[in-house]
């Protein structure tokens, strides 16, 4: 016998709890995301079948409430301290040293470290194990009510896991924007002319700080627990590693770069350690925090002013330095686009000396008036490439001179074009210029790609050079006489190179995709096209109005994709590369398994509630097809505010327009057919 749908709603809750615990909290995911997102669209169809089940802790609820005309006022109920900073080696001895005095230990202190997370801090309040308020910091005393915003970000739990909580839980950590979310979300506000944000610490709080929670919905933010607010009953431990371990348990996440270090020399070596891998992390961090972990010693300690005395920020050294501007290059990438590359005096920018740096492109050379000859600021952020950030005209040198974009590119001499409405300028060589088809072959052996080990750089200059590989499928003709000779190749190294491409044969499809570097195409994006049609031959035919229909790709994209694969040059290779033996596990295309909207088309208009994204995603997933253009094939028209020609040609077409109460109302009915 069927289970009654309570049981199956509670049972299908849970079970997408606990994968957001594995993927979360303990990094180490289950279950397949196409497995996640069928769980998922169950409980949302049960749901929809019965609305008098749904509950606002359903994983389902998290993006529902309606925009706010401003953030209410939250008192802490215990205030929100900041921390007392130290810059130098010396100043962090110093606080080990009065610590030791004030607490009279004879032994080393043990302290718990971890990143000082460059983003804003928030506090959740769990009552019954329930979110019930999440708010900024705001002055430590008071801050702002965002809790329909927290409500979106996945990785934090509506209610807690487990057993055990005490009543009242008031659990704190920052909230922060991972770096190749940051670059997304720069990316798209650049495409739509706008400025984006200076860095993830501001684009968190932008992002968190927003009144439709619609928004921060869409903007990836994460979260890492590092403290308690108030907290009712018992203590919950008698060390801050021991607490926080028990916040894990409850599905908080937590910092996996937490470590328990012993007196001066563990702190500093901590400090040196993650001063090294900064730049290897997906996000930000300014310095590293430590924290006496026995808390009878911090309650020992106390805090003066608004700083607690057991706990110190180790901050990193300034990663900016001034030095001039002597010249500027104009590199050619994988696209054609021309990157204007500063020459720098030499100088020292968090350890490492920097001689070039990034101008990103001419319209930022523009707008941040930066002329050769200029005192320049750079800025070395993580792993990224070192940027230009400002110029100080105010000490412009007389003989300065304005930079020029060239009108021919300057590796093959062909003309430099840019497109209308776009920031970048590009070589019209393509596979002509040796530029764009060694960074095709670098981006082709990379490891995210087809992952070809011991391909290097170098090495892919040397073959292009020489003339002995223009295509990534002539890598794969390549042999070991040809190899040996070549700067620091020696015949084993040669052997290995050829074992290694050998091995790079068995790949996956949406390695291949990716690997073949067709414009705006990502390693999601391929991820998606891959899972879509299963195979190559289905996607190769794939209309420009098919491509659309799948989550992600907009007719941008999906031109790109369409194009590619009407080339003939890359037909030939793409031939030729499967000749050489590269194969991949078919898989069976996805198709939702409920389409009760399947063969109805629909066309979406004008301004609406809720981000178009969504609303295709949700259509796609009943079976429907969303097109970007009218025509008398379209069934139904969506029309928000203000729609324009689209309506006017729907009512011609005699195309039948619908509002979103309408399309709710459709949705629901087509989901009661099943
Ligand atoms: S502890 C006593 N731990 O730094 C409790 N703060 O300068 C004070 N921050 O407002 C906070 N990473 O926004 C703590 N691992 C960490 C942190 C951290 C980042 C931020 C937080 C705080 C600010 C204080």
């Amino acid at each position: 016998m069927k289970d009654q749908p309570a049981e199956q709603i509670d049972q299908l809750r849970r079970q997408i709890e606990g994968h957001n615990y594995s993927y979360y909290v303990l990094d180490d995911p289950q279950i397949p995301d196409a497995e996640y997102d069928r769980l998922f669209r169950q409980l949302q169809q049960l749901e929809a079948e019965h609305p008098e089940l749904v509950r606002p802790d359903s994983p389902t609820q998290r993006v529902g409430a309606a925009p706010l005309a401003k953030f209410a006022e939250v008192v802490h109920a215990r205030p929100m301290l900041s921390l007392n900073n130290a810059f130098d080696e010396a100043e962090m001895a110093d606080f080990d040293r009065r610590a030791r005095e004030r607490l009279a230990s004879p032994g080393p202190l043990v302290y718990l470290a971890e990143p000082k997370l460059d983003g804003l801090a928030i506090n959740l309040r769990y009552e019954q194990g329930r979110l019930v308020q999440a708010a900024t910091r705001g002055d430590g005393s008071s801050g702002e009510d965002v809790t329909q915003n927290i409500r979106t970000l996945a990785s934090i739990p509506l209610r807690l896991l487990g057993q055990g909580w005490p009543e009242v839980l008031e659990v704190r950590g920052e909230v922060f924007m991972p770096r190749a979310a940051f670059e997304r979300l720069n990316q798209q506000a650049r495409e739509q002319g706008s400025k984006g944000f200076a860095n993830p610490r501001n684009a968190a709080a932008g992002s968190l700080r927003q009144l439709d929670p619609r928004i921060t919905a869409n903007r990836a933010l994460a979260f890492y627990a590092y403290g308690l607010g108030e907290v009712s009953g018992e203590r919950l431990a008698d060390s801050q590693s021991a607490s926080l371990a028990r916040l894990r348990d409850w599905g908080l996440p937590i910092s996996p770069e937490q470590r328990r270090v012993e007196g001066l020399e563990g702190c500093l070596a901590y400090y040196r350690q993650m001063g090294e891998r900064r730049d290897g992390l997906d996000y930000d961090i300014d310095g590293v925090v430590f924290k006496l972990d026995a808390l009878d010693q911090q309650e020992w300690l106390g805090q003066i002013s608004r700083a607690p005395r057991w706990a110190l920020a180790f901050k990193f050294p300034a990663q900016e330095a001034l030095t001039r501007l002597l010249g500027v290059d104009f590199q050619v990438g994988r696209t054609g686009a021309l990157t204007p590359v500063a020459r720098l005096e030499p100088v020292l920018v968090g350890g490492v000396t920097v001689s070039n740096a990034t101008l990103h492109n001419m319209d930022e050379v523009r707008r941040k008036d930066i002329c050769i000859g200029d005192q320049v600021i750079v800025r070395r952020a993580g792993d990224v490439i070192p940027e230009v950030v400002r110029a100080l005209p105010d000490s412009r040198p007389v003989d300065a001179q304005v930079i020029e974009r060239p009108s021919q590119c300057p590796v093959c001499g062909s003309d430099v074009v840019q497109a209308e409405g776009e920031a970048v300028a590009r070589c019209s060589g393509g596979l002509y210029c040796s530029a764009q088809r060694k960074e095709a072959l670098k981006h082709f052996a990379s490891r995210k790609a087809m992952d070809i080990e011991g391909l290097g750089d170098r090495l892919i200059d040397q073959l292009v050079e020489q003339g002995l590989v223009q295509n990534p499928a002539e890598l794969y003709g390549l042999q070991a006489e040809q190899l040996v000779g070549l700067e620091r190749m020696g015949r084993k190294s040669a052997d290995k190179l050829l074992a290694a491409l050998a091995r790079s044969r068995d790949t996956r499809l949406e390695r291949f995709l990716f690997a073949l570097g067709i414009r705006e195409v990502g390693e999601s994006t391929a991820r998606n096209l891959a899972r879509h049609f299963g195979d190559l031959a289905p996607l190769i035919a794939a209309s420009e109005e098919e491509l659309l229909q799948i989550s992600d790709i907009g007719p941008i994209v999906a031109r790109h994709i369409h194009s590619f694969f009407r080339q003939g040059h890359n037909q030939e290779v793409i031939q030729a590369l499967l000749e050489a033996g590269i194969s991949w596990p078919k898989q069976e295309p996805t198709r939702p398994e409920r389409q009760p909207l399947a063969g109805q088309t629909f066309v979406i208009t004008g301004t609406l509630s809720r981000p178009r994204e969504q609303i295709k995603a949700e259509l796609l997933a009943l079976g429907a097809k969303v097109s970007g253009s009218l025509s008398k094939k379209t069934h139904y028209l969506i029309a928000g505010s203000e729609a324009g020609s689209k309506l006017a040609k729907a009512q011609a077409l005699g195309v039948q327009v619908i509002d979103e109460a309408e399309l709710e109302r459709l949705k629901t009915e087509a989901a009661g057919l099943q």
